[in-house]
């Protein structure tokens, strides 16, 4: 590239204000434009589009990436991909970070994404698609063993039922089939072999060919401490993990995310962005739970402190299929990132919202602390930062250890108060018992 690279980024989450942090700091970054300036962390680090994103057709979307030149759009949540958004907006001028809605599907429609694994030859739980609650029901009750019950389309990581017995399993059919619980996404839903082991996150760069697989992380899905309670979006993470080594990632750069980039290549679909693997690992080796076809949320907040190089041609090469012009470029520091979320009170169900938060400038002065914000917008009075959601802030920091970067966010924790404030202290905890 001759020239300063114009992006706008799509998606208002903690995720998105760490790519915004990451890419605000790149040198080959021109103008930065953002979607969801309601989140006070990301407006201070980008520009008004002048029109509401929510209400706005995507040609008046189109029209502004013609009228700012810009040269890339990052898409940060899977919602807007699997609507075509890639598809829509981009063109020989505007390159799209984030796969066409054909290559969403891997995340969209998982009975598909099966169909693809098995086409790839993926290690992969064993499974069956179903559209009718009646077979379903027959099936898990003929197999009468532990299994996990899957509604096929998005359902914002709640569709998902990890069942201990067929009587659990039949109860799960009829909550998403019968009942409804998550709409249309649960008309088709998928039945797994129930796998065990410690579960890790793999993220790579795709450009329609080459894959370029990121340095490692996990994630922390359930609500309380010692991985108890309710399934959530996620409750901290950490990089690295020590649960992958460099010839376990080689082999699942190998074995699966090369084969299943070629798998959808001969569906004609030439995938571009961030391949998300959710891995079990097995004793017989590690297999995918499923893709997402975005960066984690929190897992980007921890890689993208961690990553050097030069996040917007990153994402520029990748976008444009020329990966192997940045390959060299992508490189992690050998620092620890931990992550924790502070949520709100009742997540993950229904949380107060509108809650005063104190002590955000305090914390973000340690130098070793990145907080971004998740679910927060601007108060009433000036400079006032309220609740907007439950999961509501990121508080990151990085140490020499992980020990070090888990007590410099607690110092960072410490000084920020809203009531109802909840977080899990036990953020690391697998990797710190693995070692001991
Ligand atoms: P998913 O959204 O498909 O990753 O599923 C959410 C969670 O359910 C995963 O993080 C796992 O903890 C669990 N899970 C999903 N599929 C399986 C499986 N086949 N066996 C065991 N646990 C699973
Ligand atoms: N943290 C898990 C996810 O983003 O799906």
């Amino acid at each position: 590239m001759d020239h300063l690279l114009n992006v706008l980024i799509i998606g208002g989450g903690g995720r998105e204000h760490a790519l915004a942090w990451k890419l605000s700091r790149s040198a080959s970054l021109g103008n930065l434009w953002a979607t969801h300036r309601m989140n006070p962390g990301i407006a201070a680090l980008t520009k008004d589009l002048g029109f509401d994103y929510e209400t706005a057709k995507s040609y008046r979307l189109g029209q502004f990436c013609k009228d700012n030149e810009i040269d890339l759009v990052v898409v940060g949540p899977e919602g807007p991909l699997a609507a075509g958004l890639a598809d829509e907006l981009g063109s020989d001028e505007t390159f799209v970070f984030g796969p066409c809605r054909a290559g969403a599907q891997l995340e969209a429609d998982k009975s598909w994404a099966k169909q693809i694994m098995r086409a790839a030859n993926v290690p992969t739980a064993e499974a069956r698609t179903f559209d009718n609650a009646e077979e379903a029901r027959r099936y898990v009750m003929a197999r009468d063993e532990a299994c996990v019950v899957k509604a096929s389309g998005l359902a914002a990581g709640k569709g998902v039922y990890v069942a201990c017995s067929a009587a659990e399993a039949a109860e799960a059919i009829d909550e998403i089939m019968v009942r409804g619980a998550h709409g249309d996404a649960g008309r088709t839903i998928v039945i797994e072999e129930r796998l065990q082991g410690p579960e890790v996150s793999v993220f790579a760069l795709v450009d329609g060919r080459d894959v370029l697989v990121l340095d490692t992380c996990q994630d922390h899905k359930r609500v309380g401490e010692g991985d108890t309670g309710p399934n959530t979006g996620g409750m901290g993470a950490y990089s690295p993990t020590p649960f992958m080594d460099a010839d376990l990632m080689s082999l699942v750069q190998r074995e699966i995310l090369i084969p299943t980039v070629d798998a959808l290549r001969r569906e004609g679909i030439e995938y571009r962005g961030v391949l998300y693997a959710g891995l079990m690992l097995t004793p017989g080796g590690p297999k995918v739970l499923e893709y997402n076809v975005r960066f984690g949320d929190p897992e980007c907040q921890v890689l993208m402190p961690r990553m050097d190089g030069d996040l917007a041609r990153i994402l520029h090469a990748t976008a444009a299929g020329q990966l192997d012009q940045i390959v060299d470029e992508v490189e992690f520091s050998p620092q620890h990132t931990v992550c924790v979320v502070l949520a709100s009170e009742g997540y993950p169900g229904r949380c107060q919202t509108g809650v005063p938060i104190t002590g955000l400038e305090e914390a973000n002065a340690i130098d070793e602390v990145q907080i971004f914000h998740a679910g927060t917008r601007a108060g009433k009075r000036p400079d006032e930062v309220v609740t907007a959601g439950g999961r509501v802030l990121n508080v990151v920091a990085s140490g020499a250890t992980l020990f070090e970067a888990r007590d410099h966010a607690q110092r960072a924790i410490d000084l920020i108060h809203f009531d109802g404030m909840m977080y899990r202290r036990d953020i690391g905890h697998r990797a710190l018992g693995a070692r001991q």
